[in-house]
């Protein structure tokens, strides 16, 4: 009786084990990421920091902050010293301020 069952289900298992080693060949998934939906606001000095902080990560990095009033300034230089320092981001320090000056008035 035991064996029978065993003998009964030999067929399913090479159907299974053929289906799964079918999906191995199949061709790879395509598919399209979804547009940016979040843009940086317009302000003096978007174009610099549109090239110096876009490319690693979304702009909802920036525009998900929480902050006060008080401080932005200083809040958003140690943002930018510290995507350069811990991050590595390439950034000019002639960009730096303009960055800051920015994120300040505009976030
Ligand atoms: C070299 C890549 C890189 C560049 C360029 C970059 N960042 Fe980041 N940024 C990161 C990484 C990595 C994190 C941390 C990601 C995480 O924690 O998931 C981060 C996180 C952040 C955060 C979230 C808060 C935090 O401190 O973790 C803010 C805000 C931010 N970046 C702003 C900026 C701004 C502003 C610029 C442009 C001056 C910039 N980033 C450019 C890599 C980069």
């Amino acid at each position: 009786m035991n064996r029978l069952f065993t003998l009964a289900l030999l067929p399913a298992i090479g159907a299974i084990t053929a289906l799964s080693l079918g999906s191995l060949t199949a061709a790879p998934v395509k598919y399209k990421l979804p547009e940016e939906t979040v843009a940086l606001k317009p302000g003096p000095n978007l174009e610099v920091v549109k090239n110096n902080c876009t490319a690693c990560h979304s702009v909802d990095y920036i525009s998900t902050q929480p902050r006060g009033p008080k401080f932005k300034k200083d809040f958003w230089q140690a943002e930018v010293t510290k995507m350069i320092k811990v991050y590595g981001a390439p950034i000019d320090d002639a960009d730096v301020p303009k960055i800051v000056d920015y994120l300040a008035a505009t976030y």
